[in-house]
């Protein structure tokens, strides 16, 4: 049966489903049930037609369900994605631009399922730009990267070595980026897929701010920058990505459930703050 509902309906159903509790999606992409098709149950061979409980009566003419469309190749999907998020991140000549290119790119799923793109927060002209991993649910619901606690403890970082995202004083701020532009359902990692598929993105978005240094901000940030985890270890030494210096730090959410690891966070700000000053 068709149904279209009003505005006030669909506010509602909504409204009554944030009471229940249920705030948050946990699907990659929205799935209208009305329009899934009909699966309907074959009783396994030799199994008695209501093996599952129902009456005969319930599908007086019992069909198998239509096979599911062929599937595709997802290592060809994957590649073609690839190189449409290579050309539109090439095609940007500015920050807005890749903002725009990233908005219009439909391959990643996550996308229907987040509120905003969370593109960058801080000073682009910033020597530093600091990668996180994705949005967690205050940056989806802000559209800004590190709004929430994590980003709350990064400020407090930042600000003990004079550095400030909202500074207009290039040389005093920093500029803020993630390895995804949507947030996951329920935090989830990226996939490989995910991370492939946004690195054009990524690259071209530190081409286009031009730092002199990148921060990798916790295990998939420096997976998807450095090709390597373990951040244990990788921590505090300086590395090499896209010809820049690159500081592995402990992400601040590993921080707030860690707080003893903050010594050596600390240090590691430390040796940023040091390199800066060197110029
Ligand atoms: N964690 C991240 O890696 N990025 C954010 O923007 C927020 C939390």
């Amino acid at each position: 049966m068709e149904q279209e509902l009003s505005l006030i309906e669909a506010r509602a159903l909504l409204e009554w489903q944030v009471e229940l509790g249920a705030t948050e999606a946990i699907g990659d992409a929205p799935l209208d049930r009305y329009e899934a098709p009909q699966t309907i149950e074959k009783p396994a061979q030799g199994a008695p037609a209501n093996a599952g409980g129902r009456s005969e009566g319930d599908h007086p003419q019992a069909v198998a369900a239509p096979p599911p469309l062929a599937a595709e190749d997802p290592g060809r999907m994957l590649e073609a994605a690839v190189s449409e998020a290579r050309a539109a991140a090439a095609g940007a000549a500015t920050l807005d631009d890749l903002r725009a290119a990233m908005g219009a790119f439909s391959h990643c799923d996550l996308r229907l399922g987040a509120r905003n793109l969370v593109f960058g927060d801080g000073n682009p002209a910033s020597p530093v730009m600091i990668i996180g991993e994705a949005p967690g649910r205050d940056e989806d619901m802000q559209g800004k990267p590190f709004v929430g606690a994590a980003g709350q403890l990064l400020d407090r970082m930042l600000a003990a070595i004079d550095l400030d995202r909202a500074s207009s004083d290039a040389a005093s701020s920093v500029y803020i980026t993630n390895i995804l532009p949507w947030r996951p359902p329920q935090n989830r990692d990226p996939s490989p897929a995910e991370i492939a598929m946004l690195m054009p993105f990524v690259e071209r978005h530190v081409q286009l701010a031009a730092p002199k240094i990148l921060v990798c901000m916790g295990n998939i940030s420096c997976l998807a920058l450095l090709g390597r985890k373990g951040i244990s270890r990788l921590r505090g030494s300086w590395m090499q990505a896209m010809d820049l210096p690159v500081m592995p730090m402990f992400h601040p959410a590993y921080l707030l459930r860690n707080p003893v690891m903050k010594r050596e966070a600390w240090a590691d700000l430390l040796e940023l703050r040091a390199r800066l000053d060197k110029g």
